[in-house]
């Protein structure tokens, strides 16, 4: 079989702890062009992961590459921009999160990968964590009951150990960002609350607040209240001003609790209602704490889905409606109401 032809734009911490090495280590594809704007990360990247041709220009990349696939790895600004010019372009776009900055930007690219016959994913990696995956399954087989309520969070340090700028990083400046913690962490549990729960959330309330960092115009702390459309009812809390990580989720059902990623040995406790304690030892959550970011499935899927035309995970309208659920609660900080997004939903 032919191997894809695979472009990276932005080659940043992500496109190096997760993007680069998941194809490089991918039999079906073949990294042959690498995009940043400085130069000599897209040189360094092409140095480590293949000899891809580097480029400083993405249209001229796309244009110029004939390629099968883009990972769009940039900041939260060009996502939509990127991900609509490889759209046009025929290209299958797998696009970072936060999928995009607006709805109007997300409606777009989902048209644009429509129009083209291509496929679009939005990575998020949280839905193929293992832990993620079994409570998904205890959930729709029903052994857990019904759902009533649930709290998760996302926190850590914040980016400037994790972003290849450090603490000149754009994830810090509100025209490149966009939103600070609640787009970088918030959407990640949006998303992984609608994959759990099997439902969307509709309602949304929030205190977002700039807390812990100085010399930012974006969000460091925030906790939301949600309910979903059958009335389940959580709390997500997103922040780049806890000291060590959480990225825990726990989960009150009719016949147990489910602890995810809370136990540093095991990533799922169950705790059933009879007394019985069930403790799964699954493999770790990617984090940033212990700098694991690869063997996320994420790349792997993606390029699957591609050779075998099956439906991705987190197509464009699975990224839109979690980042709707950001975009209310960005709405209800500022208007002090409880925001209803059901119209805005997909
Ligand atoms: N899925 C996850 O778990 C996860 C984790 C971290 C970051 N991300 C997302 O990945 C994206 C990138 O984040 P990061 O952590 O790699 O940031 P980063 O700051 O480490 O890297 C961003 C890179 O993009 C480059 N860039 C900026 N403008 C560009 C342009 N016009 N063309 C080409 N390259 C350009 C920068 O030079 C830099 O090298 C963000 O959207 C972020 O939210 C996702």
């Amino acid at each position: 079989m032919k191997k894809l032809r695979v472009g990276v734009v932005g080659c940043g911490s992500i496109a190096k702890f997760r993007h680069l090495p998941e194809y490089h280590a991918n039999q079906n594809v073949e990294l042959v062009a690498l995009c940043d704007i400085v130069q000599e990360r897209a040189e360094h990247a092409s140095e480590h992961y293949g000899g891809g041709k580097v480029y400083t220009d993405y249209k001229e990349m796309i244009d110029r590459e004939e390629l099968d696939i883009v990972s769009v790895c940039t900041p939260n600004y060009l996502h939509a921009p990127v991900s609509i010019y490889a759209s046009k372009a025929g290209v299958n776009v797998l696009c970072e999160k936060p999928m995009a900055t607006s709805k109007e930007e997300a409606d777009e690219m989902i048209a644009a990968a429509k129009e083209a016959g291509k496929k679009l994913m939005i990575a998020h990696n949280q839905r193929f964590v293992p832990s993620h995956q079994k409570a998904r399954q205890l959930i729709e087989s029903g052994e857990i009951g019904k759902i009533y309520s649930f709290r998760t969070a996302f926190g850590h340090p914040g980016p400037e150990g994790w972003s290849v700028d450090g603490k000149d990083s754009w994830f810090f400046r509100k025209e490149e960002a966009f939103i600070g913690a609640m787009g970088d962490l918030g959407v990640h549990k949006s998303d992984l609350m609608r994959y759990l729960l099997g439902e969307e959330i509709v309602e949304v309330g929030a205190f977002i607040e700039t807390s812990a960092k100085q010399n930012t115009d974006v969000d460091d702390t925030a906790v939301c209240v949600l309910k979903t459309e059958n009335g389940i009812v959580g709390t997500l809390a997103a922040s780049w001003s806890y000291k060590r990580e959480d990225n825990s989720t726990i989960i009150y059902a009719e016949k147990a609790v489910l602890r995810l990623e809370d136990d540093p040995t095991h990533s799922l406790v169950v705790q059933y209602a009879t007394g019985e304690t069930v403790r799964y030892e699954l493999g770790r959550i990617q984090s940033n704490e212990s700098g694991g970011q690869t063997g996320s499935h994420v790349i792997d899927h993606f390029v699957a889905s591609i050779i075998e035309d099956t439906e991705v995970l987190v197509d464009g309208n699975e990224g839109k409606n979690s980042l709707m659920v950001i975009l209310g609660a960005l709405e209800s900080n500022e208007t002090k109401k409880i925001v209803n997004i059901k119209n805005d939903l997909n």
